[in-house]
């Protein structure tokens, strides 16, 4: 068996594990190699911390490993059979329907959407203002989202919207951070206000679903899952249109507000790197368009170097449906297997220098030499994230539109990384927002 720390008779390493999630990782794989064995509970876990062990069970073997069931299964009434959630023939068969709203020329298109929810949120902000940064890029990335996948106009009713959505991301986070649950059906205080915010997103869910029943393709993701027939001319069914509903407006708004959250923060402590990523925006003749992303290539090394510190996944796990091998270490079935861009993110070895914020390190010459899954924030494999385009050209586009005419300087401790769901930054996330006295837009 691979080496790792001693724990608790009962609990194995549970505690150290959610206490300090990330801390705990990162001493794992130092002290104990790429190949790094824990116990949470009765469960055998391993840490895999090498692009090589990790291409065994997200690439080359990947149909041994699944989801880890015991994560999903705490919320499986939010998630239900949606597509992160979901494993098998089942899933490949939604995938592939799925795929086309992510086509290159398809996320083209939404281009604009992307540029013009940025321009109208900071069309309320004014000069020398305080603003919640998370609350700010959260609202952008969610109309985003609503917009672009479901052609649902979310301004209106904004407030309710984001309100359900952020209890049940909170609700998601509380069960997750729970070793043992109690069932869904016991009426716990925790239990009534999960199942309050099931209901909820439920209600605006299917709203979203019933506007679209006039009949019209309105050309976006729903209109084309609402015109799937099987194999036996069956449409799919209201659960499954509404999983899939709510899969993507969780799974496509959260991770992408937090990615623009901490590159806000590192651009605010490294004002040169603002400076050179200002000059870039400058040089568009307009707001930023699809047509300008190749213009864009420092703003996204800032992006991708702040994805790099700061994964919004952190973390991913799996598990050993049969026993296998990796990196010569008896894998047996049932092990969880944790991968987590947090530490392979963080490794000297592939990153010298791992915890400075250089933008300049994403070279031509650097990315030929890394290996391939050393960088994952987007995951890897057929399971890897379905939106990567849509969120890289997404980030650069905010970002771009953004430094064309603000600078945010923050005027809060700096963030602190917490792992919940997500990565999310914790503490004061205040900035203040100034125009900059150069932009004329
Ligand atoms: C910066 C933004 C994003 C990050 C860091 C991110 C990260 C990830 C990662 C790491 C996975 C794989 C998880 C695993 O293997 O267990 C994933 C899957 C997924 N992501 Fe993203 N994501 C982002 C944006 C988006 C967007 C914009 C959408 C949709 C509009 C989206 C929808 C999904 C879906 C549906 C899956 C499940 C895919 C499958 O299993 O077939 N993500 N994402």
């Amino acid at each position: 068996m691979p080496p790792g720390p001693p724990g608790h008779l009962l609990l194995g390493n549970l505690r150290e594990f959610a206490a300090d999630t990330l801390g705990f990782a990162t001493r794992l794989a130092r002290d104990y190699g790429d190949v790094a064995r824990f116990r949470l509970v009765n469960r055998e876990a391993f840490l895999l911390s090498s692009p090589d062990a990790v291409e065994r069970v997200l690439v080359s073997n990947q149909r041994n490993y699944v989801k880890h069931a015991f994560f999903w299964r705490k919320v499986e009434a939010i998630f239900g059979k949606g597509l992160l959630t979901n494993e098998g023939e089942d899933w490949r068969r939604q995938r592939r329907l799925v795929q086309p709203a992510f086509h290159h020329d398809r996320i083209a298109e939404y281009a604009r959407i992307m540029v013009e929810a940025t321009l109208d949120r900071m069309e309320r902000w004014r000069d020398g203002e305080v603003r919640d940064v998370r609350g700010e890029m959260t609202s952008i990335t969610f109309r985003v989202v609503a917009r672009t996948l479901f052609d649902a106009e979310v301004e209106g009713d904004t407030a309710e919207i984001a309100e359900a959505f952020d209890t049940g991301i909170e609700q998601i986070a509380r069960r997750i951070r729970q070793p043992v649950l109690v069932p869904d059906w016991i009426p716990t205080t925790g239990n009534r206000r999960y199942a309050q915010a099931v209901r909820r997103m439920d209600r605006l869910v299917y709203r979203i679903i019933d506007e679209h029943r006039d009949g019209r393709d309105r050309g976006d993701l729903l209109s084309a899952l609402m015109g799937v027939e099987d194999e036996s001319g069956r449409p799919m069914s209201d659960k499954q249109l509404r999983d899939e509903t709510i899969t993507m407006l969780l799974a496509g708004h959260e991770t992408t507000a937090l990615a623009l959250t901490w590159t806000w923060y590192l651009l605010s402590r490294h004002p040169d790197v603002a400076e050179r990523l200002e000059q870039e925006a400058d040089a568009l003749d307009e707001v930023p368009a699809f047509a300008d992303l190749p213009r864009l290539t420092y703003t996204e090394r800032v992006v991708r170097e702040a994805m790099r510190i700061y994964p919004p996944a952190y973390s991913f796990g799996r598990e050993a449906l049969a026993d296998d091998e990796i990196l010569g270490w008896p894998v047996p079935a049932g092990t969880t297997l944790f991968v987590f861009p947090w530490v392979l993110h963080r490794d000297s070895r592939f990153f010298p220098d791992p915890l400075h914020f250089d933008p300049d390190r994403w070279t031509d010459e650097f990315e030929r030499h890394l290996p391939r899954l050393a960088y994952l924030p987007f995951g890897a494999g057929p399971r890897m994230c379905i939106g990567r385009e849509f969120a890289r050209m997404e980030l650069a586009l905010i970002v771009a539109a953004i430094a064309q005419r603000f600078r945010l300087e923050w005027c809060a401790e700096p963030p602190v990384p917490m792992a919940s769901i997500t990565l999310r930054p914790t503490g004061g996330l205040r900035a203040v927002v100034r125009h900059r006295p150069a932009s004329s837009r």
